[in-house]
C-alpha cells in the first residue's frame, strides 16, 4: 500500500484530502504544520507527499527542501492557493515533482499521485533497490514427486495464507530461493520481494543495508537510506545464508522478530516491519547453535515453519523431470531446439552424486547447449563429468565465460551469452554500415 503525507494547515483541507485518499486504498497521514510534517515525514516515509505551499510555521519551499534533504527521490506534490505562476515555478525549481492548485480537482490530484507512485517505484528499480523476480514464480515451477517434496508443497500452501517467519534449509542448489520466491508470490504477489545475503556484505554496511540509516549517523551517510526491511514494505525478506550472520547482528534481528520494530542505524524512531522474513541456509543451524555460533533464541524464533529440501541424490525419482523441465526453460532462454539427452547420459545422471544439486544440473545442461550441435545431448557434450559419474573432474573444460571449472548460475550464463550475441550483432552492424 503506498504512503502518502499531507501536510496542509487548513484542516478541512487535510481531513477531507485523508478521506478522500483512505478511501483510494492509499495509508495516509497527515500534519498541520511544517514542523509536523516534516516529523511524520520521518518517522513513516511516505512515497508521496502532498504539501501546501503557505504553511504557518515554515513556508513551503522550506519544507520541500528538508523533504528532499532527507531524501532527495521524494516525490512531492505542491497545492498552490491561486494560479500564481511564479510560486509554481520556484517550487518546481526546488525540485517538487508536480503541483495542483486550489480548489483541489479529484481528477487532477488522482493524476499527479499516480505519475508519481509509477515514477518513485521506477527510480527505486533502476536503484537496484527492489529486486522483485522479473517473472511469476508458481508451485508449479517446483519439480517434485517424492513424499518429502509433497510435503513441501503442502507447506508452502499453508506458510501462503500466513504471515509467519520461514526457515528453510538444505544444501546448495537445492532451491531454497526458488521456495522462498514461491511463497512470496503466493502471499503477496504485488509487495516486494527483496534478497539480502548475509554472507556478502561486512557488518556494519549489513546492518545499514537492513535496517536503513539516518542522514550523518555515519561518514558517508550523506542522506537517509532505507533499509530492506522497509522497502519490502508488505511483501518478503528472504534472508540468504542466514549461518553468515554475526553474532551481534543476530542479536538485532532477534529483536526485530520479538518486536516487529526496529530503529534505523543513528535513529530514534521506531519503524514498524510489516514484511514476512524468510531465511535460507545450506549450513547445519542446529549444529551450530550447540557449538555456540549461532543464537538459539533467534534458531527458534526463524524455524516456527521450516522446510527442509532434500538434496537430489536423496530424490532421484526427480531427475528425468527435472531435465525434461531444464531443457525447456534452456531451450527457450538460449533460443535453442534441444529435445532430449541420451540414454547413456541419463543412466550417468542417475548415478551421480549431485553435490551441487539442481544448479549443478542446471549448470551442466547450460554448458552443454551452448557447445551441443545436436538435438540430444551426448556423453561428449558434458566434458566435465567423469565415467563414472561421480565427481566433476575439476578444471576439466572451459566454462561458458572461459573460467576454467567455475560454477555458474543460470543468470551469469545467459548474461554473458547476451553480452556475446549483442557484441557480435554490434560488429556485424558495423560492417553493414
Ligand atoms: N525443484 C525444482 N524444480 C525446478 N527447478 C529447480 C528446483 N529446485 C531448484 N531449481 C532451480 O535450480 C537453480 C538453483 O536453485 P536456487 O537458487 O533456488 O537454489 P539455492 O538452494 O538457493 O542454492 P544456493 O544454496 O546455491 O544459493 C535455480 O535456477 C532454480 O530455479
Ligand atoms: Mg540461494
Amino acid at each position: 500500500m503506498a504512503k502518502i503525507l499531507v501536510i496542509d494547515d487548513d484542516v478541512s483541507i487535510s481531513e477531507t484530502l485523508e478521506l478522500y485518499l483512505t478511501e483510494e486504498g492509499y495509508d495516509v497521514v497527515t500534519a498541520n504544520t511544517g514542523t509536523e510534517g516534516l516529523n511524520r515525514f520521518v518517522k513513516n516515509s511516505p512515497d508521496v507527499v502532498i504539501l501546501d505551499i503557505r504553511l504557518p510555521d515554515i513556508d513551503g519551499f522550506t519544507v520541500l527542501e528538508d523533504l528532499r534533504e532527507e531524501n532527495e527521490n521524494v516525490k512531492v506534490i505542491m497545492i498552490t492557493a491561486h494560479h500564481d505562476m511564479d510560486s509554481t515555478i520556484k517550487a518546481m525549481k526546488g525540485g517538487a515533482f508536480d503541483y495542483i492548485h486550489k480548489p483541489i480537482n479529484v481528477d487532477e490530484l488522482d493524476m499527479a499521485i499516480q505519475k508519481a507512485l509509477k515514477t518513485y517505484e521506477m527510480e527505486k528499480k533502476i536503484d537496484g533497490l527492489l529486486m522483485e523476480p522479473s517473472r511469476q514464480f508458481k508451485v508449479g515451477d517446483i519439480i517434485g514427486s517424492g513424499r518429502e517434496m509433497r510435503e513441501i508443497f503442502k507447506t508452502i500452501g499453508v506458510v501462503s495464507q500466513t504471515r509467519t517467519t520461514v526457515l528453510i534449509e538444505g544444501e546448495s542448489g537445492t532451491g531454497k530461493e526458488l521456495i522462498a520466491k514461491v511463497i512470496h508470490h503466493n502471499t503477496a504477489p504485488d509487495e516486494p520481494y527483496i534478497a539480502v545475503n548475509c554472507s556478502a556484505i561486512v557488518e556494519t554496511l549489513l546492518e545499514s543495508e537492513l535496517f536503513g540509516h539516518e542522514k550523518g549517523s555515519f561518514t558517508g551517510a550523506i542522506s537517509r537510506k532505507l533499509g530492506k526491511f522497509e522497502l519490502a514494505r508488505y511483501g518478503t525478506v528472504f534472508l540468504d545464508e542466514i549461518s553468515e550472520m554475526s553474532l551481534n547482528l543476530q542479536a538485532k534481528l532477534l529483536r526485530v522478530l520479538q518486536e516487529m520494530e526496529f530503529e534505523r542505524v543513528g535513529g530514534k524512531d521506531r519503524v514498524r516491519v510489516n514484511a514476512r522474513i524468510i531465511a535460507a541456509t545450506n549450513k547445519d543451524l542446529k549444529s551450530m547453535v550447540q557449538e555456540n555460533r549461532f543464537r538459539d533464541d533467534l534458531y527458534y524464533r526463524l524455524n516456527i515453519v521450516s522446510i527442509r529440501i532434500p538434496p537430489l541424490r536423496e530424490r532421484r525419482e526427480d531427475i528425468v523431470p527435472l531435465v525434461d523441465y531444464l531443457l525447456t526453460k534452456i531451450n527457450k532462454d538460449l533460443h535453442k531446439r534441444v529435445l532430449g539427452v541420451s540414454d547413456e547420459m541419463m543412466d550417468i545422471f542417475m548415478k551421480y552424486k549431485w553435490p551441487g544439486n539442481i544448479r549443478e544440473l542446471e549448470n551442466l545442461l547450460v554448458r552443454a547447449m551452448v557447445v551441443s550441435k545436436g538435438q540430444v545431448l551426448v556423453r561428449g557434450d558434458f566434458p566435465e563429468l567423469t565415467d563414472e559419474g561421480r565427481q566433476p573432474k575439476p578444471g576439466a573444460s572451459e566454462s561458458a565465460t572461459g573460467e576454467p571449472g567455475k560454477l555458474l548460475t543460470l543468470d551469469e550464463v545467459e548474461e554473458h551469452y547476451i553480452r556475446r550475441v549483442l557484441k557480435e550483432n554490434s560488429t556485424r552492424n558495423k560492417g553493414e554500415i
